[in-house]
C-alpha cells in the first residue's frame, strides 16, 4: 500500500534549509512514501471567532493531516521555540475543539539551524504541543542538525556527513508509520 506523509516545514524563507532538509529527506524514502509539504504560509492569523467558519486554506490543511497516514514537522527555532508560521498552523489544524487533525496522527520532529543545538529547544516544545495533541511521536533517533558547509549536495541531495544518519533516521520513521497504519 501507499503512504502519504504530510510534511509542515516552518520556515517560509525562500532559501530555507529546513525546506531543503524536508526535500532531502523525502529522497531517502522508500517508493511506497510520498512526503508532500503542505502550504502553511497563506493561512490567516489563528482568530477563535472564526472557529466555526474556518478559511478555505485551514480546511485544504486539516484534510492534507488527516488523509495522511503520517506527519513530519521540520523547524527552524525561533527564539528558542517554534517559529510563530507553524504553531500558527497547529492552532488552526486544532481546531475547533473536538475536531482537531491530529490526534493519534504519528509525527516526528526535525530541524536545522545555524546554532549548535540545531532546533533542541523548540523541538522539545514541539514535543509538548503533540503530546497534548494526543498524536503520537517518534522518540529516536532525535535529529539536531546544525548547518554547515556540505550538508547539501548541490542537487538537494544530503550530504554524506549526515546522509547514513539521515537514511536511519528514515527506516525507523517507515517502521513507525506502518506499525500505526497496520494498527487501523
Ligand atoms: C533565529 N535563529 C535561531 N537559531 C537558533 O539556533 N536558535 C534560535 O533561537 C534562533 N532564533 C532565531 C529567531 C529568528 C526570528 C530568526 C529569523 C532566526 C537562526 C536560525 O537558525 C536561522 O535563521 C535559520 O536559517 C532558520 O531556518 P531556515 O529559515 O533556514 O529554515
Amino acid at each position: 500500500s501507499r503512504y502519504e506523509i504530510a510534511v509542515l516545514v516552518g520556515s517560509l524563507r525562500r532559501n530555507s534549509f529546513n525546506r531543503k532538509l524536508a526535500d532531502g529527506v523525502a529522497r531517502l524514502a522508500p517508493a511506497e512514501f510520498l512526503f508532500r509539504q503542505a502550504a502553511i504560509g497563506d493561512l490567516p492569523l489563528y482568530n477563535q471567532d472564526d472557529d466555526d467558519r474556518q478559511a478555505e486554506a485551514v480546511k485544504r490543511l486539516k484534510l492534507e493531516i488527516s488523509t495522511a497516514q503520517g506527519l513530519l514537522f521540520v523547524t527552524p527555532e525561533y527564539n528558542r521555540s517554534v517559529s510563530g508560521v507553524l504553531k500558527n498552523a497547529i492552532d488552526h489544524a486544532s481546531r475547533p475543539y473536538g475536531r482537531s487533525a491530529f490526534a493519534g496522527k504519528p509525527s516526528a520532529i526535525m530541524g536545522v539551524s545555524i546554532g549548535a543545538i540545531g532546533t533542541a529547544i523548540a523541538q522539545q516544545h514541539l514535543r509538548v504541543m503533540l503530546a497534548y495533541l494526543d498524536a503520537p511521536t517518534l522518540g529516536q533517533p532525535e535529529v539536531f542538525i546544525q548547518n554547515k558547509e556540505g550538508l547539501f549536495e548541490e542537487n538537494g541531495e544530503i550530504g554524506p556527513g549526515s546522509r547514513a544518519f539521515l537514511q536511519k533516521w528514515m527506516d525507523r520513521y517507515v517502521a513507525f508509520i506502518r506499525r500505526h497504519a497496520d494498527q487501523g
